[in-house]
């Protein structure tokens, strides 16, 4: 199978990933790769129907199995809909969220076993996982202000501090490709610090 390459972008809610995302993609446009951008959830019409669910504050309900699920459904249509045909025609696929957000959110989060999370996802993924991943890190009261409350965003503080713990888990556990960026300077300066991981890695 011809191969794109596949880089994904993760964070605490309000950290700026999004904006980040968005110049990389201008950038590898003006560099005149052929390059799409997506995101979880959400990413296909099944997905928006998933994410409008999941990030309803009027639902009260939702326990945390059938969550880990929904992001599992969202992301095994997401990989076979939009990233694998994208990868296979040799495009650069960016992410915004992808698994390690399950891991994170739902595995550290909900305190649902990391190990037990992956192996759900291994059904979604089909072994399909990105070469690089960018997640911006900042501390938590400066990157939730930015945030609007969705179902997720109402949780407290306590419950972020282990999703970021989590992040930082998995920064340790693979250095090869799981990059922990401080978001805490200007849009550029962010931008730099990321372009300048991407150029290192010359993957791009
Ligand atoms: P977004 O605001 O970055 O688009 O993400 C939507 C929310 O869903 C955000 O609060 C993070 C959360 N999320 C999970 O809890 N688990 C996941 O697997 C993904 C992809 C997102």
């Amino acid at each position: 199978m011809k191969q794109g390459t596949f880089i994904t972008f993760e964070g605490i809610d309000g950290v700026g990933k999004s904006t980040q995302l968005d110049l990389v993609y201008q950038k590898c446009l003006q560099l005149g790769h052929p390059v799409v951008k997506t995101r979880e959830p959400g990413g296909t019409e099944l997905g928006r129907g998933i994410r409008r669910l999941l990030l309803n504050p009027g639902l009260k309900n939702l326990g945390a199995q059938a969550e880990l699920l929904l992001y599992a459904a969202d992301r095994a249509q997401h990989v076979a809909e939009v990233i694998v045909p994208a990868l296979k025609a040799g495009k650069v696929v960016l992410c915004d969220r992808y698994l390690d957000s399950t891991v994170a959110y739902q595995g550290y989060g909900l305190g649902r076993d990391p190990v037990l999370v992956r192996q759900i996802n291994e059904l979604a993924v089909e072994g399909v996982l990105p070469q690089l991943t960018l997640c911006l890190d900042e501390e938590l009261e400066r990157a939730l202000k930015r945030t609007k409350g969705d179902r997720i965003e109402q949780r407290d503080l306590e419950y972020y501090h282990r999703v970021r713990n989590g992040y930082h888990q998995i920064a340790r556990a693979e250095p090869e490709r799981f990059f922990l960026i401080d978001a805490s300077g200007t849009i550029d300066q962010v931008f730099e610090k990321i372009w300048s991981v991407i150029a290192e890695r010359g993957i791009l």
